[in-house]
């Protein structure tokens, strides 16, 4: 097994929409992907992850992605934060939001999600934005055990669209 350490994490560019499409797609097939027929994953996929998808995201005002990598393989995880777009009643003017953030199954529970956490909450704190919010899956609880030691709490769910199916999603605020 290659050692953690030799993980790097960069900010993500114009450059790497197709990467980020790629680790995107993966990351949410192994993690997700059993959970859906054929056609709504397919839609997803091209509507969240495609390599157009990913250029729109990383021209986004006020949104920045961070890419893990080891030397000579795709990228293994990655991170996006952006302004908040989930819905929340009067949410606030500067409030941000954990769009994605996805490690590959092979590298989970080696801290990687904690960097990724620590320089996102670095970039928000410089600009002054807050709060945070992130939307999570109903069952998932390892990731719900996870923002929960970032001091994140539920606030309200919604329904999120994969394709035709529409999953219950809690809406979670960080104290
Ligand atoms: C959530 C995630 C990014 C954490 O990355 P990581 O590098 O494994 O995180 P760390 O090593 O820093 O922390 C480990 C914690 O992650 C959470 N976790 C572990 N496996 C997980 C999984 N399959 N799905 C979600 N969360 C998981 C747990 O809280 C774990 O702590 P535990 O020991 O109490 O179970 C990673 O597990 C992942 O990519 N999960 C699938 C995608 C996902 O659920 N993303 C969040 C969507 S909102």
């Amino acid at each position: 097994m290659t050692d953690p350490s030799r993980i790097t994490v960069r900010r993500a560019t114009a450059e790497d929409a197709v990467a980020l499409a790629d680790v995107g797609s993966a990351t949410f097939v192994e993690n997700f992907g059993h959970l859906y027929t054929l056609d709504d994953l397919q839609a997803f996929l091209v509507g969240s992850h495609s390599p157009a998808a990913r250029a729109r995201q990383l021209a986004e005002p006020g949104v920045a992605v961070w890419l893990a990598e080891l030397p000579g393989e795709p990228a293994i995880g990655y991170v996006t934060i952006g302004s908040c777009k989930l819905p929340v009643d009067n949410l606030e003017a500067q409030a941000a939001e954990i769009r994605q953030l996805y490690v590959r199954k092979r590298w989970h529970n080696q801290q990687l999600g904690a960097r990724f956490m620590q320089i996102g909450l670095d970039w928000l704190a410089e600009q002054g934005r807050t709060p945070l919010y992130v939307g999570v899956w109903s069952e998932n609880y390892g990731a719900q055990r996870f923002y929960e030691r970032y001091g994140f709490t539920k606030i309200g769910e919604y329904g999120f669209p994969v394709g035709k199916k529409i999953d219950r999603e809690f809406i979670l605020k960080q104290k």
